[in-house]
């Protein structure tokens, strides 16, 4: 059910603190400090990690990337499902496959995982439907619980996968010695606190449909940033796209001079994500970039970004400071809302955009 709200889309931006706080409890044990990962996958002996997925679910494991391979050492390789099935990947029984999956029935990741099975890996599904057939035929489940997701657009389901591959990377770097107990004990208290900073950071709600109404009449919009935001970019326009028909690029800022940067001119709306962590001087001077060429930028931060913001940005957007363990949690709902009331204003089917099905079964 909707209840108050005009959209399943919106109401889910709005359920995510209590979705976390669902996901983080079941992989969370708050009392020793630990994570915890159900299972039988012993993290200390594990080459790899092989990720799987599409869409927003594939976004989520560039997320998942970041974090398990900074913390617990350990490669990761992610792919989109759809090319990882038809070509002839290196396989090695030392890796686990990962498939992320908020339907748990998407073809090609359901394909996908299906060939790790044949080349003698052990299999584990990131998955919101339990009954589904991933969840089915993999030796591990690990649920993200948090609830029916029936908007198109994915949106708590991204956060919640996001929070399982954040307590994947805590409980991989303890068992891999990267990280002792208190370090641990350190880092899930960071994590307890997600659920109440994306309740902050969705009280940018005001100030981001201010700024839908000029992106509404964009034709092209750009999303930078750099490491995890750098999906985040991905996943802003992602939304954008497929709910508002807008023309939409995410890319990792440094690759701006490479390309992206001959699209800048004053009709470019340009959102930069930039939390103030060990990235921010960078991203900020791709900034400083794109506005000497004319470019509008809405700048999504943090208090202390915002204080050393370059000058010159049209809108600032301050979301609640979080540690960069959570930052990509924190960070999502602004994008969420922006694509959300985009579409809104021009009068889109927010929750059936044209063209799409929230469980693509066909290949
Ligand atoms: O059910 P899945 O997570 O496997 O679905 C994957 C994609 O189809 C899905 O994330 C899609 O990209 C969403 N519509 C994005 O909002």
């Amino acid at each position: 059910e909707k209840g108050n709200y005009r959209h399943f889309m919106e109401k889910e931006i709005h359920d995510q603190p209590e979705g976390c706080q669902h996901t983080i409890a079941a992989y969370i044990d708050p009392i020793a400090g630990r994570a915890r990962m159900a299972g039988d996958v012993d993290f200390a002996a594990l080459d790899r990690i092989q990720i799987v997925a599409c869409g927003t679910s594939y976004i989520a494991g560039l997320v998942g990337k970041y974090l398990i391979e900074k913390l617990a050492d350990l490669p990761v390789d992610i792919e989109i499902a759809s090319e990882f099935r038809y070509r002839e990947p290196a396989l090695r029984p030392g890796a686990l496959a990962i498939a992320m999956s908020q339907s748990g029935e998407t073809a090609d990741t359901l394909a996908a995982l299906r060939l790790c099975q044949a080349k003698g890996l052990k299999t584990a599904a990131v998955v919101n439907a339990q009954e589904s057939t991933m969840a089915r035929e993999v030796d591990v489940v690990w649920p993200i619980h948090c609830g029916p997701e029936i908007g198109v657009a994915s949106t708590k389901a991204f956060t919640a996968q996001v929070s399982v591959l954040t307590a994947l990377a805590v409980a991989a770097a303890r068992a891999r010695g990267r990280i002792d107990a208190a370090e641990e004990q350190r880092l899930v208290r960071i994590l307890l606190e997600a659920p109440r900073l994306i309740a902050e950071s969705i009280g940018l709600e005001d100030a981001v449909k201010a700024v839908a109404v000029d992106i509404a009449k964009a034709r092209d919009v750009l999303y930078l940033g750099r490491g995890p935001m750098s999906a985040l970019a991905l996943e802003g326009a992602l939304k954008l796209k497929e709910i508002s028909y807008i023309h939409a690029e995410g890319y990792a800022a440094g690759e701006l001079k490479h390309g992206p940067i001959a699209l800048v001119d004053e009709h470019t709306p340009i959102i930069v994500l930039a939390p103030y962590d060990s990235y921010y001087e960078k991203s900020a001077s791709n900034m400083s970039e794109v506005m000497a060429r004319g470019g509008q930028v809405v700048f999504i931060t943090d208090p202390e970004g915002a204080k050393h913001a370059p000058a010159g940005a049209k809108v600032v957007m301050t979301a609640p400071a979080s540690d960069p363990l959570i930052s990509p949690l924190v960070m999502s709902a602004p994008i969420q809302l922006l694509a959300y009331h985009v579409a809104v204003l021009k009068g889109a089917d927010v929750d059936q955009p044209r063209n799409l099905a929230k469980s693509v079964t066909v290949e």
